[in-house]
């Protein structure tokens, strides 16, 4: 059956949905296993040695680019090795790979993918990412901003939109369907990998010396920490559903547990989340709202539902309604909306139909060149001094040459 296919390319975490075309009624959006843990999979993808990217898979660090998707229009693209990879080229080929996974299970392509954006996008970072993902074979993808697609699964009135993800926050007034009435959003404000920062200082602060004397030479310290961290991120996400836990410390000299208490928790965040609510309440003032929506996977801290004002909603999954809500409106963007009319979904409405514009992130050839100008290069030399060994690139994904430009190439280009 004949689908929209919606895709959140998050800071950490990429998610898909689906929601289907054919069939009589509302039509709900299902997400899309990708082979992560929760349905999605890590926005990273890893440079092999046969020259093909792998996805989602942890792998050396040199080799591997996350954290992509927000640095689009970043004047300094990713470096993979001796390759030079603009953020927009990344987030493209990531596209690809999901759009490429979720036909396979389907049977078909989409009939139309609906890309979520943050909504500080401008036309530069819109277009340099349509560029990128019409060179992997994507040619009419719909970006949507993140706040937009977020509202489409919540309310009819206007909608609050208080989004905390991993890295990025965002506050919004969407009035549905496509009506960004304000915004604003922010990697400087804290969201949750600062929260485990908070919880790791917490880690720091309660064992005192016998973790600040840790030889920092010492690899089994890195080990330490690294480990750490992930178990600093997962002990925040228990106290999510429960009131307090440990968290394992594993020390040279044996290993240790530090308790953390929920309330203990919510005060550590608390200035950090009091903040994003006064943000939010900045952004919504004047405008009544029918409903707030949480989303982001940080949104599942209790804290934050209890310090909002007014009706407060989120999915049982928050961090998934970004790529779901992308899905339903992509549907709505192509045969309208579901209620009140029950909608006559066996024929597709063609695409050319004038009614059909789409009112968001539409793609424009003619202004492709108004902003295509490569960005100034950066006036600092940023090669790291350790390089790994040249890989070459013979394909990036299924058939697909990489456009990755190297090092030794550029210079030479500079030096003319
Ligand atoms: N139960 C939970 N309680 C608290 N935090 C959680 C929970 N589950 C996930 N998180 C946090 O949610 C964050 C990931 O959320 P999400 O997948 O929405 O981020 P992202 O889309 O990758 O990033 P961003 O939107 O910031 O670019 C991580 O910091 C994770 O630790
Ligand atoms: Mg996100």
């Amino acid at each position: 059956m004949p689908y929209v296919l919606g895709v959140d390319v998050g800071t950490t975490r990429t998610a898909a949905a689906v929601c289907r075309l054919g069939g009589a009624g509302r039509a709900e959006p299902e997400l899309v296993g990708l082979g992560g843990p929760g349905g999605g999979v890590a926005t990273s993808l890893q440079l092999t040695a046969d020259g093909a990217f792998a996805v989602g898979e942890p792998g050396d660090p040199r080799w591997t680019a996350t954290g992509f998707a927000r640095r689009v229009g970043d004047e300094v693209p990713v470096a993979l090795g001796s390759e030079l990879y603009p953020a927009e080229e990344l987030t493209a080929l990531l596209v690809r790979w999901v759009a490429d996974r979720v036909a396979d299970g389907e049977g078909e392509a989409a009939s139309r993918i609906v890309l979520a954006h943050p909504a500080g996008w401008g036309p530069h970072a819109k277009n340099l990412v349509h560029r990128a993902l019409r060179s992997v074979g994507l040619p009419d993808v719909t970006l949507l901003a993140e706040p937009l697609a977020a509202a489409a699964c919540f309310g009819r009135g206007p909608v609050g939109v208080f989004s905390l993800g991993s890295h990025a926050f965002g506050a919004a007034v969407v009035r549905p369907p496509f009506d960004l009435v304000s915004w604003a959003e922010g990697v400087d404000q804290a969201a949750g990998a600062d929260f485990d920062d908070l919880v790791f200082q917490h880690v720091r602060g309660t064992l005192g010396r016998a973790f600040t004397e840790l030889d920092p030479d010492d690899p089994r310290t890195r080990g330490l920490h690294a480990r750490l961290r992930r178990d600093c991120e997962a002990a925040k996400r228990v106290l999510s559903g429960t009131f307090e836990t440990a968290i394992p410390v594993h020390l040279p000299s044996g290993a240790v547990e530090v308790p953390l208490t929920r309330a203990r928790f919510e005060e550590l965040v608390r200035p950090d989340v009091e903040h994003a609510v006064a943000v939010f309440e900045r952004v919504v003032r004047g405008t009544p709202l029918e409903v707030t929506a949480l989303v982001g996977g940080s949104a599942r801290i209790p804290l934050i539902s209890s310090l909002l004002p007014g009706r407060v909603v989120f999915e049982a999954a928050p961090e998934t309604a970004v790529a779901k809500g992308a899905a339903l409106a992509g549907r709505h963007l192509l045969l309208g909306p579901d209620d009140p009319e029950p909608i006559e979904t066996s024929v597709l409405v063609r695409d050319d139909d004038p009614l059909l514009r789409f009112p968001v992130g539409e793609f424009s050839p003619a202004s492709d060149e108004e902003f295509s100008a490569p960005p100034p290069r950066p006036p600092i030399d940023i090669t790291p001094l350790d390089l790994p060994e040249r890989r070459s690139v013979k394909r990036a994904v299924r058939g697909l040459a990489a456009t990755g430009r190297s090092r030794d190439r550029d210079r030479a280009e500079d030096g003319r």
